[in-house]
């Protein structure tokens, strides 16, 4: 049964969509969280996620309801949601996470893809092998091999409406990875989880976490749905979204409150160290941080998990807005002052601008220049492209000042994106607010302009009039420019 997916908007690689999930009949909007319900301990009961958070979906482990004395029974007989007490989708992981952390498990695909429709799951999984990072190339390919075997064996079970996963693994082999979707994506099943990453995101790794899921992307169509498996920490959200995951799954909202610590989107806090609960969310405007290490066990775990969780669907409802607006680079850009480990993963995903280029919409509102970063966005990209296919006059001045009347024709330039023709100058990205205090990758990306330029004109004739320049920029620019300084020489004629 195909569900369908459809993207609404995108902004760099990120974007919103609409999953419609058969069997619920509910259409869930993407990017979407997925809170992980644990059938033995609720430290917040689903009914309450429901009521309290909106939530259109949620996650929990067939596994261990088929391995349960006391819940198997119950699951086959009222079904998933009535168990759960839940209305929107519900999705069924496999076991294979189970199987990562012990070794082994006793079901097999057939077994419990079966078993997950027979409880009324709206989304199963097969056993899939959640291969670590940093495993060598053979045991990569091997296991990848069983799991797109296992891939083929579920596309084959009759499963109804019931949508299936189709986990993609490769560990930390990027050409894995890229296989590995390839191949899953060829199964025609319906969603596609980034496997195995949790060791990736416990370690902080998140510039190898970009690296893996932009892997994947590649080897999927751009209009198929991507889970970012075990991916629950809000810190992390702008990146996974704006590496084009739409699925996320948080078991950290429990597993942290449980443990007495508190989610922001800039990292974690231990409810210990709090002299303030910095967040409006209704806990923590109620409550001060003696109140909840006052409070019984049972009711500071719930407290902690209700502020966890809606930290994480402040977040998402703060991406999907970013992305309405064409600002999803911006609330990275600041995710990534808020925690090193993040400006890693952003700096990674900015080593791909190619292929965050390719559905990164032409116009946006608006682009705000906000660190040395932000030169290397794909809209900075883009227009060096432009340039390199511009008709260029045999006589160019490109100048930081007004026009030059001397000479054929007078280009600005607009640090980051370089040389700009009188044409360009009103549309985006050239429109963007940048700082007056600009820092060295600003003034290196518009060298490099100039450099594109040049490079694609060998007959044109360019003088560059700068306004202070660092070295760094000037020993890019070609040695064939002329090049002065604008009140130095050859003066601002207007
Ligand atoms: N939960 C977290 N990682 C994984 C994975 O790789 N596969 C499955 N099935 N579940 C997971
Ligand atoms: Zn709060």
């Amino acid at each position: 049964m195909a569900g369908v997916f459809e993207v609404r908007e995108y902004d760099g690689m990120g974007r919103r969509g609409e999953l419609t999930v058969p069997r619920a009949d509910i259409t869930v909007e993407t990017p979407a969280l997925m809170p992980v319900v644990n059938p033995h301990v609720q430290t917040l009961d689903p009914a309450r996620i429901e009521s309290e958070f909106g939530a259109e979906i949620l996650i929990t482990n067939s596994y261990v309801l088929h391995g349960s004395e006391d819940l198997r029974g119950p699951a086959l007989e009222q079904g998933l949601h009535e168990l759960l007490d839940f209305s929107g989708v519900v999705v069924t992981d496999s076991g294979s996470f189970q199987l990562a952390e012990y070794g082994d498990i006793d079901v097999d695909t057939r077994g419990i893809v079966e078993f997950q429709r027979a409880i009324g799951s709206d989304i199963g999984t097969p056993v899939d092998i959640p291969t670590p990072p940093d495993v060598d190339r053979g045991q990569a390919a091997g296991e990848q091999t069983t799991t797109q075997e296992r891939l083929e064996l579920a596309a084959e079970i009759d499963t109804g409406e019931m949508l299936l996963n189709a986990p993609v693994q490769g560990s930390t082999h990027l050409d894995l990875r890229e296989q590995a979707a390839r191949e899953a994506a060829g199964t025609g099943l319906d969603i596609f989880p980034i496997g195995a990453v949790v060791p990736l995101m416990k370690e902080y790794r998140f510039d190898d976490l970009a690296e893996v899921v932009l892997a994947a992307k590649r080897g999927l169509s751009a209009d198929v749905p991507v889970h970012l498996f075990g991916a629950g920490h809000p810190m992390m959200f702008a990146l996974g979204a704006a590496t084009g995951c739409d699925l996320f799954d948080s078991a950290a909202y429990a597993l942290y409150a449980r443990d007495d610590r508190y989610l922001t989107v800039r990292g974690t806090e231990h409810l210990d160290e709090l002299t303030y609960l910095p967040c409006a969310c209704p806990v923590c405007t109620e409550h001060t941080p003696e109140d909840l290490r006052g409070a019984g066990e049972t009711d500071r775990h719930e407290l902690l998990a209700r502020h966890n969780l809606a930290v994480s669907y402040g977040e998402l409802r703060r991406i999907r807005q970013a992305i309405r607006r064409g600002n999803l680079f911006e609330l990275l850009e600041t995710r990534a002052r808020g925690h090193p480990a993040v400006l890693d993963g952003y700096r990674t995903l900015l080593d791909h601008a190619a292929q965050l280029e390719a559905t990164d919409p032409v116009s946006k509102e608006s682009f705000f220049y906000l660190s040395g970063d932000s030169a290397r966005r794909p809209e900075v990209a883009r227009h060096h492209d432009r340039i390199a296919r511009l008709d260029v006059p045999d006589e160019l001045v490109v100048t930081a000042g007004s026009p030059v009347e001397r000479f054929e024709a007078s280009w600005r330039l607009r640090p980051p994106f370089g040389p700009v023709p009188p044409a360009l100058v009103d549309a985006y990205p050239l429109t963007a607010e940048t700082p007056d205090r600009l820092d060295t990758q600003a003034y290196e990306a518009a060298a490099e302009g100039i450099r594109r330029l040049v490079e694609a004109s060998p007959d044109s004739d360019v003088t560059l009039f700068h306004d202070g320049w660092p070295d760094s920029a000037l020993d890019i620019v070609p040695d064939r420019v002329t090049v002065e300084v604008l009140g130095e020489g050859f003066d601002d004629e207007t």
